[in-house]
């Protein structure tokens, strides 16, 4: 007793490790952010209709449980300098808003800057820290994304930017309320090697935008090892972060992950291809999912997209273990942009499974091909792995993809009928059985299609399209179903 005493004391002396042991994002957080759909256009009835049609979509129910308010929300400070809602947009006020979220069973996130100000100008919360932390607390907030805008020149080694974003850490500890720390620097000053100590997310480049691979100007870091790539930018492709996070892959954990920015998917800028190659990828990556796009104008193709539990479900493994790259191969055929590659993509599940994701970012339809020794190379060099001589199942997480005609029918629906079209949709619902339940159970939903096998030995051989990725979970035939746990909890 004395002893845990004794830890406990030095934890709050040194202020260490405090902020990601909040018991939050055990899993990478699922949700909703206004910004790349609709910027500064922001209001109550924004987050309250989208709260509706997370509902109503049956997204929330499917794991989307945090609604993330972004940046122009505030109106400046009172005399007590403390931030003020703008009344105009918000006119209930936060406090208001947060409770109706909360009574549709879901979580309120908001945003704020390690800055002078936030990144669209209004104030941020540099040296208003603690003022800010208890206006959220008092609000009943349950999520703080926090971003990196006019800090004042205090950034440029990890140290000194460790020190901005952990004054929030601790402001937010000392409120007593847990609230979900999303560090939005933009992985300057190497966030990914501190952000786990402070924070439940760090995010890891320049901002997205709705394109697969079209380079810009204005997102110049191509080579996450390059030294001198320290403009992070913004309008990076899907591409772009993806080669830029490969190196770093690994570094997420239960509690804090890499974050790759919000998602894109059903925003247009893409195609049907190129958005499932860049929700797999997420979901591979162990980035926070996010959905980035206006739920009041969802399409039933975004929806099946969004809410396929096979692939959510590698996102929320209990494993936590993100995929990292075996194979870059760079001179696939070009596309429009005269690029070509195709990657490897794999990496450990929960139970002993494997998840393999076959990317073709080339401008051709190919053959690609991995071996069972490619697949488990972090299991042991040159083919030694012992589950390069078992024979595996392999199951298509896309091929159960639900019918656009389902989906445009759920969307469609009088509330009255959504039970019965869920029921027929046969809908994942992880708020009554979690992910780590219904993988436990092996919940058919949640391992998509078998489609083959490969033997001892042996590869996997897929036809990729062009701008696409195809995702799979491979399932060791041998263990008749008595599985190989990494993690402390017995399956
Ligand atoms: C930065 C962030 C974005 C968004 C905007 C808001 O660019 O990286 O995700 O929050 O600021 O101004």
């Amino acid at each position: 007793m004395a002893g845990i005493r004794i830890a406990i004391s030095l934890a709050v002396l040194t202020g260490h490790a405090l902020a990601v042991n909040n018991g939050l994002a055990r899993t990478p957080q699922m949700g909703w952010n206004n910004w790349n759909a609709l910027g500064c256009d922001v209001s109550e009835s924004l987050l309250l209709d989208t709260s509706k049609t997370l509902v109503n979509s049956g997204l929330r129910d499917v794991g989307y449980n945090y609604v993330v308010l972004d940046d122009c929300w505030s109106d400046g400070r009172d005399e007590k300098d403390f931030l003020k809602v703008d009344m105009k947009k918000f006119p209930s006020g936060m406090k208001s808003v947060a409770d109706e979220i909360h009574r549709e069973g879901m979580l309120f996130g908001m945003y704020s800057s390690a800055g002078e100000m936030t990144c669209a100008r209004y104030a941020g919360s540099l040296d208003y820290e603690t003022n800010d932390a208890i206006s959220f607390a008092s609000w009943d907030v349950d999520y703080l994304k926090y971003d990196n805008c006019y800090h004042m020149g205090r950034f440029g080694t990890p140290k000194l930017s460790f020190d901005r974003y952990k004054v929030m850490a601790d402001a937010l500890n000392a409120t007593g309320r847990p609230m979900l720390y999303s560090l939005c620097n933009w992985g300057e000053d190497y966030s990914h090697t501190w952000g786990m100590s402070i924070a439940n997310s760090w995010r890891m480049s320049g901002d997205i935008y709705d394109s697969f691979s079209r380079p810009d100007d204005l997102c110049p870091c191509s080579n996450a090892a390059d030294p001198h790539c320290i403009a992070p930018g913004s309008h990076c492709s899907v591409m772009n972060i993806v080669n830029r996070v490969a190196v770093y892959a690994d570094r997420g954990q239960p509690g804090g992950w890499n974050d790759l920015d919000m998602l894109e998917v059903g925003n247009g800028g893409m195609t049907d291809d190129e958005y499932k190659a860049h929700f797999s990828l997420w979901a591979g990556l162990k980035s926070p999912l996010l959905m980035g796009n206006d739920l009041r104008t969802l399409s039933a193709n975004a929806l099946t997209i969004l809410n396929n539990p096979a692939v959510i479900a590698i996102n929320q493994d209990p494993e936590g273990r993100s995929i990292t790259r075996v194979r870059r191969e760079t001179d696939a055929a070009p596309d429009k942009y005269g690029a070509g590659e195709i990657q490897v993509w794999s990496g450990y599940l929960y139970g002993g499974d494997q998840v393999v994701i076959l990317l073709n970012a080339g401008g051709k339809d190919t053959k690609i091909s991995a071996s069972l020794a490619e697949i488990f190379l972090h299991e042991g060099p040159e083919g030694s792995a012992p589950q390069v001589q078992e024979e595996w199942d392999v199951y298509d997480l896309w091929a159960n993809r639900m019918d656009t005609d389902l989906a445009q029918k759920i969307l469609d629906a009088d509330t009255a009928d959504l039970p019965k079209l869920f029921k027929e949709a046969n809908w994942y619902n992880s708020t009554e059985i979690s992910y780590k339940e219904g993988l436990k159970k092996n919940d058919p939903r949640l391992l998509g299609k078998k489609t083959g096998k490969i033997a001892p030995g042996g590869s996997l051989t897929v036809k990729v399209d062009k701008h696409s990725a195809e995702m799979f979970r491979l399932r060791s035939v041998g263990t008749g179903g008595k599985r190989k746990v990494h993690s402390k909890d017995e399956l």
